[in-house]
């Protein structure tokens, strides 16, 4: 048994035909199915759908054996106990700290809200700048509206919803797409079919950059 874990949404849509590609199909569509674990059109692999910034735990415990997460939950999950073996290049975005238009320089020590924790702490530590993170669990261009932050870690894709919220990128932070994750202990277990996933989606990955070839 295979146990793939995906989001639904973004991930699960874009990862879908990847996955098709490498010739798996649910049978049931999780945007109207209340069932967490959802059959295939192979006996032997399941899909269970979990939210995003969770998917890392599952496949590091081997409550999954492989997964797909955002390289931006990766970095803030620290990647422990997990492979990183394919880049699917999918619902690419960057993390970015973000901020009033034409806001002047702080010079007191900046507030910042995010979801991204830890990535935010280990970007101004490395920069030598003194921060006070504020843990937020989404919604994140509210809080410098409203005065409960300075600035905002978060993903930028096309920048509306920073424009329209009166905010812009100001610092790039890390590029991000979306990445296959395998469970260290599934790897060496069950390889043959960890190995033939891999490969068969780094033939969908090329596929998809090179329609023609
Ligand atoms: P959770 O439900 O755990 O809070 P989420 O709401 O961030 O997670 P999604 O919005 O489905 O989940 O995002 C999944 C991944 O897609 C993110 O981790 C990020 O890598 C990427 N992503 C997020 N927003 C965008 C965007 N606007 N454009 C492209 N990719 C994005
Ligand atoms: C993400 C992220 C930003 C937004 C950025 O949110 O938290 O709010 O997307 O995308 P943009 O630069 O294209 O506006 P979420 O996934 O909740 O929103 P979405 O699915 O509507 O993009």
């Amino acid at each position: 048994m295979l146990k793939i874990a995906l989001s639904k949404g973004r991930i699960f849509k874009e990862t879908l035909p990847l996955l098709a590609q490498a010739g798996i199909e649910p049978i049931d569509d999780p945007e109207t199915s209340r069932k967490l674990i959802l059959d295939t059109n192979h006996d032997d692999v399941k899909l269970v759908i979990i939210r995003a910034t969770d998917v890392p735990t599952y496949v590091e415990y081997g409550a999954a054996d492989v997964g797909v997460a955002g390289k931006d939950v990766l970095l803030e999950h620290g990647g422990n106990g997990l492979y990183e073996p394919v880049d699917l290049q999918i619902a690419r975005c960057r993390l970015m700290v973000a901020g009033p238009k034409n806001a002047p320089p702080l010079r007191r020590r900046y507030r910042i809200a995010t979801k991204y924790v830890k990535t935010t702490q280990s970007y101004y530590a490395e920069k030598g700048e003194q921060v006070e993170v504020i843990k937020l669990y989404g919604s994140m261009e509210l809080a410098p509206l409203v005065g409960l932050a300075d600035r905002i870690v978060d993903v930028v894709d096309t920048g509306n919803t920073l424009r329209a919220n009166g905010l812009a990128p100001l610092e790039p932070i890390a590029d991000i797409s979306s990445r296959l994750i395998v469970n260290k202990a599934a790897m060496k277990m069950k390889h043959a079919q960890v190995k033939s996933l891999i490969q068969q989606l780094q033939v969908a990955v090329e596929r998809q950059k090179n329609p023609i070839s």
